[in-house]
């Protein structure tokens, strides 16, 4: 194959910190490095179905590592979602069509699950792709993890953190909804951070009984307040959200004051921690040099802090949920941190 000349970038799924500084470490490495021409498609795959990029030069590379968001902007378009309302779907054939046109050699795709669903379904029908594992979720299968989450959670751990001494004044619970979608990533590790006393999580089956039951207990301790870390995604009714349902359930069966907080999109915003702006310059610099190499299909992915790719193949419809035998998990219940699910130790 030719050394490749020109390079797309787009950025799908819900935003995230640290995008930018991808969108950097590919441009940058593909400008500096490779010679390579590059541009970038606005709002995701929207952008790829309507032709509307923007070049990206180095100068437009400059000051974007530490930029929150991301300046193609995203959407949740799903190319191949058909739906009869919109007649036959000629997205695929549009994107294909477009990337021709355009004379492109490879593109990048950066995104969660869904967008590596539908890197790898171009990647089958003979686009030359490389996807980036990004979410907040840090739910993408394959990779240890994925930039975004350090920076939400940075971000619940100080929320968790300034919850204590408002639940310690008032001898409150205090509930916390964090993000995750089903996964409980950011649940587990910024409850264990912030000093959460129950944490709830989609991958452990909480009991409402073990919960108020961990809560007498606090009480009965001296400990007249408790700080309780739920993921999104734990089972509650559609009609409420899951910190409404569980503060509900404990202020009627413990007649403890209970108040909630959604913690919600500041887990996406601001500028990216330090470390998801290593990792997402790390994934966007080895993403470029698959691109020189004609290492396509594949996902660019971390494991035991070693860079490597993985097919888009093994990645697609598959999510990496929290394994509840986790030794981080066992520790915490020995330590008498609950998870709802009556297997902490009794005093
Ligand atoms: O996937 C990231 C995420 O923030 C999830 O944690 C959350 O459930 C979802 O996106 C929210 O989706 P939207 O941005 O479309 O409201």
């Amino acid at each position: 194959m030719t050394k490749p000349k020109k390079v797309g970038i787009l950025t799908a799924g819900g935003d995230c910190p640290g995008l930018n500084a991808a969108i950097r470490g590919i441009g940058k490495t593909a400008i500096i490095e490779y010679g390579m021409e590059v541009i970038g498609f606005n709002a995701g795959f929207t952008g790829l179905i309507e032709k509307d990029y923007i070049p990206l030069k180095e100068s437009a590379l400059s000051g974007i590592l530490t930029l929150g968001g991301t300046i193609l902007g995203t959407s949740r378009e799903k190319p191949y979602r058909y739906s009869k309302k919109d007649g036959n779907n000629e997205k695929p054939e549009q994107i294909k069509r477009n990337y021709h046109e355009l004379g492109l050699d490879a593109l990048v795709c950066i995104g969660g699950n869904g967008t590596m669903d539908t890197a790898n379904k171009l990647s089958q029908e003979g686009l030359n792709i490389v996807g980036i594992p990004k979410t907040i979720d840090n739910d993408v299968w394959g990779t240890d993890v994925t930039f975004g989450f350090d920076s939400a959670l940075l971000i619940a751990t100080e929320a968790i953190d300034r919850l204590h001494t408002t639940a310690n004044s008032h001898h409150r619970v205090m509930i916390i909804e964090v993000m995750g979608h089903h996964a409980g990533w950011i649940a587990l590790y910024a409850g264990l951070a912030g000093g959460g006393d129950i944490i709830l999580i989609p991958e452990i089956k909480y009991d409402i009984r073990s919960i108020c039951q961990c809560i007498e207990d606090r009480y009965k301790n001296n400990k007249p307040y408790s700080i309780i870390v739920a993921a999104e995604g734990i089972n509650h009714p559609e009609e409420e959200s899951a910190a409404r349902y569980i503060a509900g359930a404990i202020q009627i069966y413990t007649g403890k004051e209970t108040r909630e907080t959604v913690l919600g999109y500041v887990q996406r915003g601001g500028s990216p921690s330090p470390m998801d702006r290593i990792l997402a310059t790390r994934y966007g610099s080895y993403a470029a040099q698959c691109v020189a190499e004609g290492n396509f299909g594949k996902m660019v992915a971390i494991k035991n802090n070693e860079l490597i790719t993985i097919p888009l193949s093994e990645v697609k419809n598959k999510t990496r949920n929290v394994d509840k035998n986790l030794p981080m998990i066992l520790k915490a219940k020995e330590m008498g941190i609950s998870f709802g699910d009556g297997s902490i130790k009794k005093k």
